[in-house]
């Protein structure tokens, strides 16, 4: 199967379909590929890099024309005098690309005409299984990070706080409208840089992903969830609209810097940033408006452009993406790896219509129209397969589909079973200790006096483990290296204790044999606190 990789050329477009360290894999996989001449150029992946990952370079006739299959970016160009580029395709080839089916009937039907097979990566479907194909969530993770970047490029002071000789500069406060795939990315890249970060968003599920990035949700007074179908958001009352612009309104005039991503699929980006909250903000501040190419969330965005009113920076980028090419053709390209592997590899390639990752992809198949796919069937509650755990600081779905992510704001709920069989685990260990101490101690000593210093060690010691458990479990995590400070110290003191209590003649029977056991144990916590802590010190250090 003869792959082809062909040149971006929508203006300004520095994105290619994959990277060299992509191609190397298909190639490896059995596929023939071949790049178009100079098609890498722009993302700094120069065309000897595809030719050492065994790729043909060719031009860009060939490219187009002598592929099986023709993966791409951006839709096929639709000239003014009614010509494509997929033109030069071959009859019944494949193309898989960005599409956007809903609005693009007038390519679709140059494309059926031509009797293709579409798939759009912009349909995959956001789904757990469909993560490492969903490239809107890979290209809008990168645009979070660079929306943060092209804001603190504007602004004229620090993102995090800093005492210095000449006096002391507040970390910048930042506002995100809309915590999405790339509302969580800006969070976490503004948290990243020092910066307070504070997010809203109509669906209340995101508020522990929000959390657990260290941002603070923010929240209006009036109860109305905003959760659409499949993990997006839908259209709220203009009641809770009202209210949420009153919060802006506050939030404005503290704020320095808001990134806006509000998107309802199928409508244009809602209005939530005023003419009038714009000039609430202090001159300096930016706005970085992400929704820009569906017409924008702040009223004075220009798509596309940067504009200065009344002293605040309005960002209207639709390409942010794009301005990190490298690694977003990277991404794009192993999302484009793992699709086709999906629909069988070079060797098995097929459409499946019973591959619920494919099926709401296919847009066209020989030419027939096979979009909007129909409705995934139901699938029975038990039936759900567990999601993955993401990586903390990557996220590239929507947060419905990811599992939760553990709060550092709060104690996180946990199976009460889980918790109760590790207290009865203790009381277990305990009772098992008092046993032996009692079967061994009664042989030297009189058990009237043994049995109540024995009560009161033991109450000591189930109370210590039960205060113990309770801190250890609701310890934030960020908290953990303090913590396990603190219980070195205790560590120590214990055993001094222990110390003490071998070395002290007339104490317990068997006295100090316990009293080398707490020792021992003490000593290894001590020990493995001081291992750990050398871990991670070694991971900062370079
Ligand atoms: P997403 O659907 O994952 O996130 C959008 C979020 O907006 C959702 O969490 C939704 O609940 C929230 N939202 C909807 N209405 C709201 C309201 N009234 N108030 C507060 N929040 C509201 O979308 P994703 O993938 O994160 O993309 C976000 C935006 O960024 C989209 O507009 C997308 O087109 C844009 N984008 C822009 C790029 C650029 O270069 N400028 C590149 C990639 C994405």
């Amino acid at each position: 199967m003869k792959l082809g990789i062909v040149k971006e050329t929508w203006p300004g477009e520095r994105r290619v379909a994959a990277s060299p360290a992509v191609v190397a894999k298909w190639v490896k996989a059995g596929w023939i590929v071949q790049v178009e001449r100079g098609a890498g150029v722009l993302a700094s992946y120069p065309d000897s890099h595809y030719e050492t990952a065994g790729a043909t370079i060719v031009e860009p006739r060939a490219a187009w024309a002598d592929s099986d299959i023709v993966v791409k970016l951006r839709a096929p160009i639709l000239n003014p005098d009614g010509s494509c580029e997929a033109d030069q395709m071959r009859d019944g080839a494949t193309l898989v690309s960005y599409i956007q089916p809903a609005q693009s009937a007038e390519l679709l039907a140059k494309l059926a005409a031509k009797k293709l097979t579409v798939l759009a990566m912009d349909q995959v479907p956001r789904i757990s299984r469909a993560q490492k194909m969903d490239a809107l969530s890979s290209m809008a993770n990168i645009s979070g990070y660079r929306a943060v970047i092209e804001a603190a490029n504007r602004f004229g002071s620090f993102f995090t706080g800093q005492f210095t000789a000449a006096g002391k500069v507040p970390p910048a406060k930042v506002l995100i409208i809309g915590a999405g795939v790339a509302g969580l990315a800006a969070l976490g890249a503004a948290k990243g840089l020092g910066a307070i970060v504070r997010a809203f968003d109509v669906r209340p599920a995101v508020e522990e992903q929000v959390k657990s990035l260290g941002g603070e949700f923010l929240t209006v007074s009036i109860k109305e969830s905003g959760e659409g179908q499949g993990g997006y958001a839908k259209e709220m009352s203009k009641e809770f609209l009202d209210a949420e612009y009153a919060l802006f309104r506050a939030q404005a005039r503290e704020v320095d810097i808001v990134i806006t991503t509000a998107l309802i699929p199928g409508r244009p980006a809602p209005k939530l940033w005023f003419a009038d909250m714009v000039e609430l903000m202090k001159p300096g501040s930016v706005i970085v408006d992400m929704a820009a190419e569906q017409g924008g969330n702040c009223e004075l965005t220009k798509p596309g452009e940067v504009i200065e009113h009344k002293g605040v920076t309005i960002v209207g980028y639709t390409d942010l993406a794009s301005r990190m090419a490298h690694v977003a053709s990277d991404l794009y390209g192993t999302n484009l790896l793992h699709f086709l592997d999906e629909m069988g590899g070079a060797a098995g390639h097929k459409v499946d219509h019973a591959n619920d990752a494919v099926r709401p992809a296919l847009v066209l198949e020989q030419g027939e129209t096979r979009w909007p796919p129909p409705p995934a069937p139901a699938k029975p509650e038990a039936a759900k397969p567990a999601a993955p755990p993401p990586p903390a600081a990557v996220v590239s779905k929507p947060p419905e589909h990811r599992p939760a992510v553990k709060s550092s704001h709060g104690p996180a709920p946990r199976p009460p079973s889980r918790a109760v069989g590790i207290v009865m685990s203790l009381i277990g260990l305990v009772a098992a200790i008092g046993f032996l101490y009692v079967r061994f101690g009664r042989a030297e000593a009189s058990a009237g006096v043994e049995t109540a210093q024995l009560l009161q060690h033991l109450t000591v010691f189930v109370m210590a483990v039960f205060v113990g458990f309770q801190v250890v479990w609701n310890v934030a995590p960020a908290l953990h290296t303090p913590l396990m400070s603190v219980t070195n110290a205790i560590s120590g003191i214990i055993v001094v204790g222990g110390l003490l209590g071998a070395l002290t003649p007339g104490g317990l029977p068997n006295g100090v044999l316990v009293a080398v056991i707490a020792t021992f144990f003490a000593t290894i916590n001590i020990a493995g606190g001081f291992l750990v802590t050398r871990r991670m010190l070694a991971m900062f250090r370079k």
